[in-house]
């Protein structure tokens, strides 16, 4: 792309139009029966690429009678059981899931020319296993558990600031930190997980794993 500072919005309108990558030649042929196996072959290749940015970062995707609302947020943990991730039990998306909780999850990994898309049903970790993952969380963000109403309007940076070192001064550096009781954590069972690889002259693969009585039915699918 070559828009400068200066570009016209039409210019650059013209620019996006143009945008368009060649993907390449490596092709998505033989996937390991188990989708969690293939998945986590994937992220440890994203993880293991330098210009991938955050290989654990997935589109979480909500809804709530028909409106769709998404934010990108980290995955903790992946098992057989599904995918784990963490965040404040009354935010927006929390309300969603409670209410919904048919979720997707979305996985970029564009350095790779790849995607992941699962589909699954989000239910609460247990309260042990929040805890046990808030405690290895780091000082700064334990506090910042505590001091965000996340999804909340916010009247200023200065009122978030002061709620912070509140807490910083009830729960000093060094100390042990309980969990807030509005934190924790998700866990995602998968009904579907499909993967997607670039390849050339839009003959892209995609491949989706569908959760049936007798285990996990692979199909293809057109590009
Ligand atoms: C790279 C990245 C990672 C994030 N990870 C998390 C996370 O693990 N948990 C979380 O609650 N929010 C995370 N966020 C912030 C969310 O995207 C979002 O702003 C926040 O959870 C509020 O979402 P909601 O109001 O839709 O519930 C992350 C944002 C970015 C850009």
């Amino acid at each position: 792309m070559s828009t400068s500072e200066s570009a016209t919005p039409e210019e650059i309108r013209a620019s996006v139009r143009a945008m368009r990558h060649s993907y390449g030649e490596v092709g998505l042929v033989d996937v390991d029966p188990n989708p969690i196996t293939q998945f986590s072959q994937w992220l440890a290749e994203a993880a293991a690429n330098p210009m991938v940015v955050e290989a654990n970062a997935m589109i979480l995707s909500t809804s709530e009678n028909g409106v769709i609302s998404s934010r990108t947020v980290l995955l903790k943990d992946v098992t057989g059981e599904g995918f784990s991730f963490f965040t404040n039990y009354e935010s927006r998306k929390a309300r969603e899931m409670a209410s919904h909780p048919q979720i997707s999850l979305l996985f970029p990994w564009f350095p790779l020319e790849r995607q992941v898309i699962v589909q699954g049903v989000a239910e609460k970790l247990s309260p042990q296993a929040s805890d046990e993952y808030f405690a290895t969380r780091p000082w700064g963000s334990q506090i910042g558990a505590w001091a965000s109403t996340q999804s909340e309007e916010l009247a200023s940076r200065d009122e978030l600031q002061a709620t912070y070192d509140s807490f910083a001064v009830k729960y000093p550096e060094g100390e042990q930190v309980p969990r807030p009781p509005h934190w924790g954590g998700y866990l995602v069972r998968p009904s579907t997980i499909e993967l997607w690889q670039g390849r050339y002259s839009r003959l892209h693969d995609r491949v989706r794993y569908i959760a049936t009585n007798e285990g996990w039915a692979i199909k293809r699918f057109y590009p």
